[in-house]
């Protein structure tokens, strides 16, 4: 079928589709045992990249979905018909603070900080912290509910239970409590993804694929390059 006479649900869940394969794809081979070796084992996993999960739930998890709310505020019908949007997001938003909080307070245990209005990835590599910010202001910079959903719930997000299942993978063995923690965030992500459907299927109409299409793959690119980066100098930093 040309993609433009698809209708919406089957396009969001198509873009969908291929994202969950290129997410795992880029967790496994970047954010993978090797990685986690390379960072030095499990404690120097810990205190790199728990802080690094805390950053990442808390300002990529917490700003694109605020930033949706105010976009069907004021393009949508925030107290009747797109009620179930403002209440999935909203749900996102306190999903997303608590797995900032999990990761921050787990880190704690381990004597590492994590304060979120402070840290600034001290154990990675330099332009790590640039990095994460760029890629933040690609996933909320959109004028469109839709737009946002591309880049995030509907495409990279789906890569963030794909990274933190592999850390519990790895930290398993010498941290089980630590794993069974990961784990119970990753069981959140699956709402996350519902919530960014709806968004997309409730807005996107046929002229904007080609927009989404091009908004998944350009934060990917730039996911994947922080990741590359990560990787590749994993353990100087
Ligand atoms: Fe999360
Ligand atoms: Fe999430």
């Amino acid at each position: 079928m040309e993609e433009s006479t698809k209708p919406p649900d089957r396009f969001v869940q198509e873009l969908m589709d291929e994202s969950r394969e290129r997410a795992e794809r880029l967790a496994d081979r970047y954010y993978s045992d090797e990685y986690f070796d390379r960072l030095g084992g499990p404690e120097a996993t810990v205190a790199a990249e728990f802080p690094a999960f805390a950053w990442k739930e808390f300002y990529f998890g917490l700003l694109p979905p605020v930033r949706q709310i105010d976009l069907i505020y004021r393009r949508g019908d925030p107290y009747y018909d797109d009620r179930d949007l403002i209440v999935g997001l909203g749900t996102q938003i306190r999903d997303e603070i608590k797995h900032a909080r999990i990761f921050s307070n787990l880190a704690a245990g381990f004597g590492i900080d994590a304060d979120m209005a402070t840290w600034d990835a001290p154990n990675h590599p330099e332009g790590y912290y640039d990095a994460l910010v760029e890629a933040g202001y690609a996933g909320a910079d959109h004028e469109e509910p839709h737009h946002v959903a591309a880049g995030f719930q509907c495409s990279t997000e789906i890569g963030a239970a794909f990274q933190i299942r592999n850390l519990a993978d790895y930290l398993d063995a010498e941290y089980p409590n630590v794993a069974n923690s990961l784990r119970d965030v990753v069981a959140d992500e699956g709402d996350h993804t519902h919530a960014g459907r709806l968004v997309a299927k409730r807005f996107a109409t046929s002229d904007d694929y080609g927009t989404m299409r091009e908004l998944s793959n350009a934060k990917f690119d730039s996911i994947e390059a922080g990741m590359r980066l990560a990787f590749e100098n994993a353990g100087e930093a």
